[in-house]
Formats: C-alpha cells, structure tokens, sequence
C-alpha cells in the first residue's frame, strides 16, 4: 500500500490557497521545533466568514498537504467552524496520513487558530482558550 493517499499526493502537487494576502484580518504562525516545519496562515474576514485564506508552508509535503486541505476546509466556513477545525478532520480529508506525519496536520489547526486569536485580538474581541 501507498504511503500517502492520493488525495495528499493531489494536495501536496497542487496545492491550493498558496500565497498571502496582505491586508489579512488576521495573520497566525505554527511550527514545530523538532522537524523545524513552520506554517502561516493568512485570513481575510467578512460578516463572520472566512471569505479568503492563503498560506505559506516552509515544510515537509503533509505540511503543505495539511495546509491546502486546511485552508479549502475553512473558506467560506463561519468562523466558528474554522474555530473547530481538528487535525483530526484535516487528515480524515486527506484519506489519512502516516502516523509518523500526523504532527504536520497539528501545524494547521494551531495556525488556523493563532491567526483567529489575531483576529479576535485586533477586533477586540473576547478569545475562548477553550476552543483551542
Ligand atoms: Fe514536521 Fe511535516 S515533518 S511538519
């Protein structure tokens, strides 16, 4: 059996959302000090939506894999869905990752979530830790 899904393959050859967006409403780093692999998640909000997201990805292909499908799992979502995204359903998208790279999937959700704290933290809004 492949090591990696198709759908990974698919994501990691073709990314999607790669770039920034330079008047983002909120702006979140995650890396992991082991592997070195650092994402940034860039995120444009209206109305309570993510209405755009990009990322740049300085890592391994789940890295970039996670990313894409992270960034296509949250577009046009309320942010209290972007809020609740897992890893967990990062990799479920994926069709799965090996577990010794499941860590890459955690790099999006914690970005996804620093760039929602800067969000909050810019518009003054109360952040729930819990959600975390
Ligand atoms: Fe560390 Fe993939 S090996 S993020």
């Amino acid at each position: 059996m492949a090591l990696y899904s198709e759908t990974v393959m698919d994501h990691f050859r073709n990314p999607r959302n790669v770039g920034i967006i330079e008047d983002a409403d909120g702006v979140g780093e995650a890396g992991n000090p082991v592997c070195g692999d650092i994402m940034k998640i860039y995120l444009k909000i209206e109305d309570d939506r993510i209405r755009d997201v990009k990322f740049e990805t300085f890592g391994c292909g789940s890295a970039i894999a996670s990313s894409s499908m992270a960034t296509e799992l949250i577009k046009g979502k309320p942010v209290s869905e972007a809020m609740a995204l897992t890893n967990k359903a990062v990799t479920e998208a994926l069709d799965g990752l090996p577990a010794h790279k499941l860590h890459c999937s955690v790099l999006a959700e914690e970005a996804i979530q620093a760039a929602l704290k800067d969000y909050y933290e810019r518009n003054h809004i109360p952040y729930d830790e819990r959600l975390c």
